[in-house]
């Protein structure tokens, strides 16, 4: 082992021994592109075709030069002020486009609030983010080179200089566009390489498509609780001509209600973004280094019934991309589903559609068995390890189970009142604030 290596892997072990975000960690090195990273055949079962023409803008057409370019720059950590964090620390194809971590690690090993989520299958998202707050994969790719704890670059005007300076660019960037690089192309680049990464093709859709052994018994019997007494169809639809297990819309369903200060978060929030502009730059550093994460789509919208909503996440590939929710504080797909059943935590902006479910044990792992069944073929042998790994945990460790609240016995329409979180109520007096007023005193 070389003494550099040596040095990566101590200091790796270092950074998963500590924990917490806002700290700073060792950088890990970035990662090389692999199989996984090559471009996917359209040809998958489930993929709907027609669909994707559709979010292929007319501006930025596929090319086989602009993917190899943007593959390129996906996994360049030159993109970053200490050439350290290319796109793929966070995004890596060998964990499913993501870190796997609760949230991301960037430059000089800064924790930002958010976890990451997959690339795959993301040109579909109607909005990119957890909050939407980039119409398109090509405004979303402008923001983390230039946060300040992702990649770290200054400005535009830098990141051009680099790019410039290095011959490979200069070529690739003129072959490409008949330019030398700018940032308009760099990005258009790089959303044309996340445009290949289609992941469709799991059972699920094999069963679709009229094969219905694709499905196990369990698994059925898991999409039958899905779109049943699960609730889960209501926010993630699926239909044959948006295959995709999101309604594209954003949703406070109690994950933030742990630890946010609502109210006083979103008034510190409104001021700031008055007086600093308000723009795409401006929002996204409040979003991944700031306590005002925790508002999710109410810093886009700036609308009170947005306060802690983000976006319906597609569930396809799940067991790839751990650990779950928008800051990563769920481990297993267990945990999520005993979030759910217990109805959310009680928080005074709680979507409507979330309310105690009184699944049993057997209904949760017939509906964790069905997630695994939305994993492309591709994937598959990695996501039943995770799954084997997951499901020995459910066994002894669930953190998020309260079965008194699932089945009704407490919480909004029984007498307990009680949980860790202050789960299931007593609901907004405890939050110490009124949100009626909001934007006044
Ligand atoms: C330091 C880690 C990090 C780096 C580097 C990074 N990302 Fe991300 N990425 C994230 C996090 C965290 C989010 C979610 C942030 C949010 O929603 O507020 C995200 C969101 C995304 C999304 C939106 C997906 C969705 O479902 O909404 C895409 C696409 C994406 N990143 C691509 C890229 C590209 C392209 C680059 C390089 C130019 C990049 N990322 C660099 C961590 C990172
Ligand atoms: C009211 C709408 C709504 C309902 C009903 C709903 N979800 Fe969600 N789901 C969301 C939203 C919004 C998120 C992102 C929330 C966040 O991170 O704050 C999400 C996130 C998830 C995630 C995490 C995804 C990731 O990438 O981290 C899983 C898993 C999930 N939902 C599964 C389910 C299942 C299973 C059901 C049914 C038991 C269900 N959801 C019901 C809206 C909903």
């Amino acid at each position: 082992m070389s003494g550099r290596s040596y040095t990566a892997v101590v200091l790796i072990v270092a950074a998963l021994t500590s924990s917490g975000a806002g700290q700073a960690r060792a950088t890990m090195p970035a990662p090389q592109p692999g199989p996984l990273a090559e471009p996917k055949s359209v040809d998958q079962p489930g993929f709907p075709e027609q669909l994707y023409q559709w979010v292929i803008p007319a501006h930025n057409p596929q090319s086989a030069a602009k993917v190899a370019l943007g593959k390129e720059l996906f996994f360049d950590p030159r993109l970053s002020a200490d050439n350290t964090v290319a796109c793929a620390n966070c995004h890596d194809p060998d964990k499913g486009f993501t870190d796997q971590l609760p949230t991301s690690m960037g430059v000089h090993g800064k924790f930002g609030q958010r976890n990451a989520p997959t690339v795959l299958d993301s040109m579909f998202n109607i909005e990119q983010f957890w909050d939407g707050r980039a119409a398109t994969l090509e405004d979303q790719a402008e923001q983390p080179i230039l946060n300040p704890i992702e990649m770290g670059m200054p400005d535009q005007r830098t990141v051009v200089t680099k790019l410039n300076s290095i011959p490979e660019y200069q070529k690739g960037f003129q072959d490409t566009f008949g330019t030398a690089p700018n940032y308009r192309n760099l990005v258009a680049a790089i959303a044309v390489y996340e445009r290949t990464q289609i992941a469709f093709d799991s059972p699920f859709d094999r069963y679709m498509a009229g094969d219905s052994n694709a499905l196990t018994a369990q698994e059925k019997r898991g999409w039958a609780i899905f779109n049943g007494q699960g609730r889960c169809m209501s926010c993630h639809g699926w239909n044959p001509t948006r295959p995709l297990f999101t309604d594209d819309r954003f949703h406070n369903i109690g994950v933030s209600a742990h630890s946010a200060k609502f109210v006083p978060h979103a008034r510190q929030a409104l001021a700031l973004l008055s007086s600093g502009g308000g723009g795409a730059r401006q929002i996204d550093q409040l979003a991944i280094a700031t306590d005002m994460s925790e508002l999710g789509r109410f810093l886009v919208s700036k609308q009170p019934h947005d306060i802690g909503a983000f976006r319906t996440m597609d569930l396809r590939n799940l067991y790839l991309t751990e650990p779950y929710f928008h800051d990563g504080s769920q481990a297993t797909i267990w945990d999520t589903l005993d979030h759910y059943n217990k109805g959310g935590v009680q928080n005074p902006y709680l979507d409507g559609g979330i309310t105690p479910l009184g699944l049993s044990e057997q209904q949760e792992d017939d509906l964790a068995a069905f997630l695994l069944s939305l994993t492309s073929q591709r994937f598959m042998a990695q996501a039943q390890k995770e799954y084997r790994r997951q499901f020995t945990i459910s066994r002894t460790t669930r953190p998020q189970r309260d079965t008194a609240a699932a089945m009704g016995l407490k919480g909004r329409n029984g007498p307990g009142f009680s949980g860790p979180f202050g789960d299931i109520g007593p609901g907004q007096s405890a939050m110490s604030e009124d949100p009626a007023l909001l934007g006044g005193d």
